[in-house]
């Protein structure tokens, strides 16, 4: 069957007619049109019955894999009780005591549904809090589309993210190179007095897979505490992934205030703002806004708790590290054998794959964007098209539902389709 006449060519054809672009998400734009049809553990098949496995997790929600059993019986049940009651509820008040016992810098948190809308709540509060106007951020770290986060980043210049955007919308951010211990301390005797808030991927995972240099968390720690600035960990990707306790825990660093997304909600809608007790005083009176229809409902207060129910006893963590040592150990062995310069960094949970003629791992930003990303972007091309869902930026997810197995199947179809590329 030519692909003009599948199930799936149809699907396309009428998404683009009624979804912006065919999509409900820009990021959704970089992979090509998979409508896809159901997903189940770590696999999932598109309207023409095509199976992938997948790396790519929905973007990394789907820590657990898709439609995990006893998740979705907890969902059902906290969905037969009603969704949304405009007033707080027993699993929501769980949900937050479960999420700040394995957290224990923290004191309390919000919920939300987005990160995009928690880093805009952390950002406010940070100002509150100060008195001051300016966040520090840094190239490379994303944190939501919204007008006063959203950039480009150009050599050294943050630019506007988006058509449409204001470019005054980042006026109140700096945004200097992450990872360099120099930069931010000679930014901070510069601006620290005008910075509410320093906010950080605490490990770079939208780009790069960059663990921090040794100390540098620290580092940025021991001078936002000393310059009065609030410390914001973007932990949407991080957190209870790299380790129950997110990057704050596995790197030994705390932050003041902390946004958790993703592999806390085992792939349903659910957001957090979590931090020190204080920041939180002019929330709870009402005199710093912080609202949202959907925040803290049934559905994604069950969900966290059906995945702490899954994550709390570490077991899970220790079963994704042998599965992406292994996959990661498995695939440079194999990239090696065909002496193709294809780079993994980065931890078995979430990892980066690159074309790169160098043998050192990146440390920094401006390294990775001298890389011409474009040529990886077509090898991702032909590995989902020989059946390995990934996302053409490079980031490749592992989850709970993997196995040594899966890793084996994932090697003979990678090295198919390395076969594929190098022919091609
Ligand atoms: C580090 C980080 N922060 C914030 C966001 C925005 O999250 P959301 O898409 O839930 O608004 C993302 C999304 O990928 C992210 O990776």
């Amino acid at each position: 069957m030519s692909a003009a006449t599948t199930t799936q060519h149809d699907l396309q054809q009428r998404a683009k007619r009624v979804l912006a672009g065919g999509v409900s998400s820009n990021t959704r734009l970089l992979n090509p049109h998979l409508i896809v049809e159901r997903a189940r553990g770590c696999r999932l098949w598109d309207a023409d019955g095509t199976e992938y496995l997948d790396y790519l997790l929905g973007q990394g929600p789907n820590f657990l894999g898709y439609a995990p059993p006893r998740v979705v019986e907890k969902i059902v049940a906290a969905q037969h009780d009603g969704i949304i009651y405009a007033a707080t509820h027993r699993r929501e008040i769980e949900a937050a005591e479960r999420i700040l016992a394995v957290l224990p810098w923290a004191d309390q948190l919000r919920f939300g549904s987005s990160s995009s809308e928690m880093i805009q709540a952390a950002m406010r509060i940070a100002r509150n809090a100060t008195g001051r106007r300016s966040i520090l951020r840094f190239h490379g770290h994303y944190h939501g589309w919204f007008d006063n986060i959203q950039i480009r980043s150009d050599g050294a210049q943050a630019l506007p993210g988006s058509l449409g955007q204001i470019a005054d919308a980042l006026d109140p951010t700096v945004t200097i190179e992450w990872n360099d211990a120099e930069a931010f301390a000679a930014t901070l005797a510069e601006h620290g007095d005008t910075i509410a808030a320093v906010v950080m991927e605490p490990m770079m995972l939208n780009a790069g897979a960059i663990v921090p240099a040794e100390g540098y968390l620290q580092h940025v720690r021991d001078l936002c505490s000393r310059a009065g600035i609030v410390l914001i960990f973007d932990e949407t990707i991080s957190g209870f992934r790299v380790s129950l306790g997110g990057a704050a825990e596995l790197f030994g660093v705390t932050p003041d205030l902390a946004v958790y997304g993703k592999a806390m909600a085992a792939g349903w809608p659910c957001a957090a703002l979590v931090g020190r007790h204080e920041l939180f005083a002019d929330v709870a009176t009402g005199a710093l806004t912080h609202a949202g229809t959907f925040n803290g409902n049934t559905i994604a207060s069950a969900a966290v708790l059906a995945s702490l129910d899954e994550l709390e006893d570490r077991s899970v963590y220790r079963h994704v590290e042998t599965v992406g040592s292994a996959l990661i150990e498995a695939l440079t062995a194999l990239v090696d054998h065909h002496d193709v310069p294809i780079r993994f960094q980065g931890l078995p949970m979430a990892f980066h794959a690159r074309f790169d003629s160098g043998a050192e791992p990146i440390t920094r930003y401006p390294q990775l964007q001298a890389i011409d990303d474009r040529r990886y972007g077509r090898f991702a091309n032909q590995l989902i098209t020989s059946g390995i869902w990934v996302a053409y930026r490079g980031i490749w997810y592992v989850s709970a539902a993997h196995t040594i197995d899966d890793v084996d199947e994932t090697v003979k179809r990678f090295d198919a389709a390395l076969s594929e590329f190098t022919q091609g």
